[in-house]
């Protein structure tokens, strides 16, 4: 049995271990997984510890994602674009570090609502690492535009600013900037679902047959319920939540399990 964790701080309430199990369970694969909370300054001590053991790779979640970063001695393209790691696989000496939260939100948004995002106006809202998780994955399909809208303009404009595609247009505003633009699809990166705070974002800028996507589970967040107020389709990040997971049981299992069974047992749990 091979043996794979999520470390977090808080970590008790992570859905990882359940859709780890159940792809492996569906491809056969012979792992454990499960879920563990380092302490706040113990993070490279429990990746240590885990290594020793012969863990072959964990995820990584909140607040340890820069820190997995800064640890890996291999880093793969999406997780240099990201900054950050919310997966490491262990071979030998190596610690490898990728990123599969971009990968996870494309897919979900292309594969499973198939809405592909080519050529399409894009709002990315949120500057944080959430949306910096997801910025070059998004650029990667060739949406005709992408606006990226924070609270703090300067930080939308510090992210701008890391992106070198010059293919797609890239914006960055403040809310109040949002006045006369209608997008396709809009992706809320932000936290302020986590304190039910609204975004102050105009009403007027879901297209017909919009998508507002919120990478927050579990809950409908204000912007959801303010997203379908104004005829907008919505989507929660669960489905991110499973493909991004997936994409990590790829990378060290070389298996893509189905994601649709797992989302819907989740759905009804
Ligand atoms: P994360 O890793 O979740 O992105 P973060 O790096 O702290 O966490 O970023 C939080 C993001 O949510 C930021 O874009 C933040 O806006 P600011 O940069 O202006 O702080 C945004 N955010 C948090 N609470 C918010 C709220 N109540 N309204 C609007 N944006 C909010």
């Amino acid at each position: 049995t091979d043996k794979y964790a999520v470390l977090g701080n808080p970590i008790s309430h992570s859905k990882s271990p359940l859709i780890h199990r159940m792809f492996a369970e569906q491809t056969g694969q012979d792992i454990s997984y499960e879920a563990i909370e380092a302490p706040l300054d113990g993070f490279a001590a429990k990746i240590e510890e885990l290594r020793a053991k012969g863990y072959k790779g964990c995820n990584v979640t909140v607040p340890f994602k820069v820190e997995a970063f800064n640890l890996a001695n291999q880093l793969s393209q999406k997780s240099l674009e990201a900054e950050a790691v919310n997966t490491l696989k262990f071979e030998g000496d190596a610690i490898i570090g990728d990123n599969t939260d971009g990968a996870g939100l494309v897919r979900d948004i292309e594969q499973n609502l198939g809405i592909p995002l080519k050529g399409k106006r894009i709002l990315l809202i949120g500057a944080g690492g959430a949306a910096q998780g997801v910025l070059h994955p998004i650029l990667a399909t060739e949406p005709k535009q992408l606006v990226i809208s924070n609270r703090t303009p300067d930080k939308a404009l510090a992210l701008k600013k890391s992106v070198k595609n010059d293919v797609v247009s890239v914006e960055a505003v403040g809310f109040g900037e949002l006045d006369n633009a209608q997008f396709d699809v809009i992706i809320n990166a932000t936290s302020a679902g986590l304190t039910d705070s609204e975004i102050p974002i105009p009403s007027t800028i879901f297209a017909p047959g919009a998508l507002a996507y919120d990478m927050m589970y579990g809950r409908e967040t204000p912007f959801m319920a303010f997203a379908r107020q104004h005829g907008a389709r919505v989507a929660d990040g669960l489905g991110m939540l499973v493909e991004q997971a997936a994409e990590a049981f790829c990378l060290w299992r070389r298996v893509r399990p189905e994601t649709k069974p797992v989302r819907d047992r989740l759905r009804l749990s």
